[in-house]
């Protein structure tokens, strides 16, 4: 039981116009239910098909609790698969990723073994099933493939059965997936290295909040990228500034740069900042990788695709992307107050090798655990999570620039300190926990 899980009407009330309640960071049961609901009912990211390029190649991870493998089957395609045996439940791959041996997947308990599209293929002693109706029983359909996408690379999976299509939950957010593909010469990306891991003492919400909130960088990152700023300007030197600082300094322009890079939303907690331009922006060009490009593109083409710098692009719930820098975010909650971030950077294939070495200098730099900049934000992060323990004010202020139009919709371009972003992730949230449960 609990005072929500079959109280609609009590979990829409806790998303106001303007305000959220802070239930919604602290409460264990609404966190089961987000388990249950919200990250079933929408399209979750489960990783990149470059870290399955051949047939048998698996990755295995999780959508809240539910352990899934992303392998590769025989017929090329990525497919995501409950990492669940159908005879008593065992996990079939305890690695985190790897390739099936013989081309099926093969239970470590009692050796059922599966097809590489999750058909059972072979069961110990099969007489034993005669006529038992065995044929007709849950088990006999061995591993069902979840609803999955991969768009231009990028797998994503839908747990719930039933729910919004692929593109009718993503709709043209999708571009910043584009343009961050569209910056490989070759038109691809391939994982590069392996993921980072930075365990945050909060809820998941805040971070995903955090990656459109435009009025935060110059005050939380004043210590850090404010610093590098300082000493770098008291550098009596004209050389051009090294990469990190050319990575740094952005953090701390003022709100007028931020107000005016924009933010474009969409329905379904989706969003992006910098929409005319970003922090991104003014790095130094590589000549050559814009030669490579034009080549790749022509002219026209290849100014439209490298003049687009995206800040970061949320997939509510799971997925943020850096376009312009080639590296993803992935929240992975855990627990009411714990979530892991995972990083991953990407290589532009066809493009030369110092494109990755910015990237994972700003990896490094930002958002890695032994970053500098990445720790202003957890500071924060760990700071409301705390404050939020007092009952002085049940409600977390998402009022800056709020309009009532919103309530038809959320979707357009706004300056980017706009609370907006934010608020089109609760009106989500609130739509997909209590999906199909009527009374809305
Ligand atoms: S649990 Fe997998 S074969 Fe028995
Ligand atoms: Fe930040």
């Amino acid at each position: 039981m609990g005072r929500y899980r079959d109280n609609p009407q009590a979990i829409r009330a806790l998303v106001r116009p303007g305000s959220v309640h802070r239930d919604l960071y602290l409460d264990p049961e609404l966190f089961e239910l987000e388990l249950e609901r919200l990250w079933r009912n929408t399209w979750v990211y489960i990783g990149h098909d470059s870290q399955v390029p051949n047939a048998g190649d698996y990755y295995t991870t999780q959508i809240g609790r539910e352990p899934v493998i992303m392998l590769r089957g025989a017929d090329g395609l990525v497919r995501v698969l409950p990492n669940r045996c159908a005879h008593k439940g065992s996990k079939l791959i305890s690695s985190v990723h790897g390739r099936c041996a013989g081309g099926a997947l093969r239970c470590p308990y009692h050796g059922w073994t599966y097809r590489l599209d999750g058909t059972l293929r072979t069961v110990p002693l099969k007489s034993g099933y005669e006529g038992t109706g065995f044929e007709t029983s849950e088990a006999s359909r061995g591993l069902p493939p979840l609803a999955c996408e991969s768009y231009r690379g990028f797998v994503f999976a839908r747990a719930a059965t039933e729910g919004p299509g692929f593109e009718e939950y993503f709709g043209d957010s999708l571009s910043s997936i584009d343009n961050m593909v569209e910056r490989s010469p070759a038109g691809r990306l391939e994982v590069a290295g392996g993921v980072l891991r930075y365990l945050h003492d909060c809820n998941w919400k805040m971070f995903v909040e955090n990656l459109n909130d435009a009025m935060h960088p110059m005050v939380a990152h004043e210590s850090s990228a404010g610093t590098a700023k300082r000493l770098w300007s008291q550098n009596a030197t004209s050389a051009p500034p090294p990469m990190v600082i050319e990575q740094f300094v952005p953090f701390v322009n003022d709100y007028d740069f931020f107000e005016k890079m924009g933010v474009k939303v969409y329905e379904n907690g989706h969003s992006y900042t910098g929409v005319n331009f970003s922090i991104h922006s003014k790095y130094s060009s590589v000549g050559e990788y814009e030669r490579l490009m034009t080549e790749a593109y022509g002219e026209e083409q290849a100014q439209r695709i490298l003049g687009e710098a995206r800040h970061n692009t949320v997939y509510y719930p799971s997925l943020t992307i850096k376009g312009a820098i080639q590296s993803i975010r992935v929240a992975r909650p855990l627990a009411v107050d714990k979530t892991l971030i995972e990083s991953w950077t990407f290589r532009l294939v066809g493009a030369p090798e110092e494109l990755l070495s910015r990237t994972t200098t700003y990896t490094r730099l930002i958002n890695s655990p032994t970053s500098v900049v990445g720790h202003d934000d957890l500071h924060c992060y760990r700071s409301i999570q705390e404050g939020l323990a007092s009952a002085s004010n049940d409600w977390v202020s998402l009022y800056r620039n709020y309009s009532p139009v919103e309530e038809a919709g959320v979707a357009g371009t706004y300056g980017a300190t706009n609370e907006v972003p934010m608020r089109g992730q609760y009106r989500a949230w609130a739509h997909y926990m209590t999906l199909g449960m009527g009374g809305g």
